[in-house]
């Protein structure tokens, strides 16, 4: 058998007559599928991009987003590859909303980076993550200080190993001045785990006669929260297409408006997250009133 090579060319432009063949149009449906796959893997131009973040009403930016990053091990197994594959590129992703944020003046930015549970998945991605979150604070310490980002970390620290700790406790020192975007990483956190170590310290000061239990208020469990120092966040993003807070904030989140959206984490930019601000700021919040009253002022 011969193998004729010729240079490889659009073999539908030649004459009008081919453009009538069966087969010019299965390779304009074929063309049209890979651009719009493209389209599709491809970041949106700049242009787009900076029209959505002109659409943005900067007088009325949620003071505080929290993210739900999910989809890292699902965007890598499509890929072929293992799971940390995709928790690494999902650090592009931090970088790049958190540079997001702090450009638009967004005060406070809290992200699920690892919870209570995760301690159960298999020993090697749990290794790997916090070598990986090592690494990246170590390097990233820097940036955040050019930035003018303040380092902060919810959750219970006792868990993590103590390579872990000190290179956190040394990133939250050298950010500690800053005074712009206040970057909050939710580590080994989770919201029951928070709420039961509230009410316990709040039943020892009851003990200890440091408070009667006749005033305690919503200001009274706040201040025994890991967030007690930081607003509750108005709005809360999860990605990878699950609808769930999964142990999440949950007090916090009483008034937050949620965001669902299909895109994996590693996929996430700063368009994705222009996206989830107009939608946002399209909302009505109502904290329990009625629209008319909200009118009224
Ligand atoms: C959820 O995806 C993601 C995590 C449990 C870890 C998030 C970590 C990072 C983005 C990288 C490290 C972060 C910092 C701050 C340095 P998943 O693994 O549950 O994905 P799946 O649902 O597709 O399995």
């Amino acid at each position: 058998m011969v193998l004729v090579l010729r240079p490889k060319q659009n073999p539908f432009t030649k004459n009008a007559a081919a453009s009538k063949h069966p087969k010019y149009y299965l390779y304009i449906i074929l063309s049209t599928l890979k651009n719009s796959f493209s389209y599709l893997c491809h970041p949106k131009p700049a242009l787009e991009m900076q029209d959505l973040k002109e659409k943005i009403d900067l007088t009325r930016l949620p003071r505080h987003i929290a993210i739900i990053m999910d989809g890292n091990g699902r965007w890598a197994k499509e890929k072929g590859e293992d799971r940390l594959f995709g928790h690494f590129h999902g650090v592009e992703s931090v970088r790049n909303i958190a540079e997001g944020c702090a450009e638009l003046g967004v005060e406070y930015l809290t992200l699920y980076a690892f919870s209570t549970e995760n301690w159960n998945r298999p020993k090697n991605e749990v290794n790997g993550l916090m070598a990986l979150l090592v690494d990246t604070i170590h390097k990233e310490v820097e940036t955040l200080n050019k930035n003018n980002i303040r380092l902060h970390v919810i959750g219970d620290m006792d868990m993590l190993p103590h390579f872990a700790c000190e290179e956190l406790n040394e990133a939250l020192e050298m950010t500690s001045r800053n005074t712009g975007l206040n970057l909050v990483m939710a580590l080994s956190y989770s919201s029951r785990w928070e709420l039961v170590n509230a009410v316990r310290n709040i039943g020892v000061d009851v003990k200890d006669g440091k408070i009667d239990p006749e005033t305690i208020t919503h200001e009274t469990v706040e201040k025994y929260l890991c967030t007690s120092n930081l607003p509750d966040p108005e709005l809360m993003i999860r990605t990878s297409g699950e609808y769930r807070i999964s142990n999440f904030l949950l007090y916090q989140l009483a008034y937050a408006e949620l965001y669902f959206t299909a895109t994996r984490w590693p996929d996430f930019r700063k368009d994705n997250l222009y996206e989830a601000i107009l939608d946002f700021q399209g909302r009505e919040r109502r904290f329990g009133k009625i629209s008319e009253q909200l009118q009224a002022g």
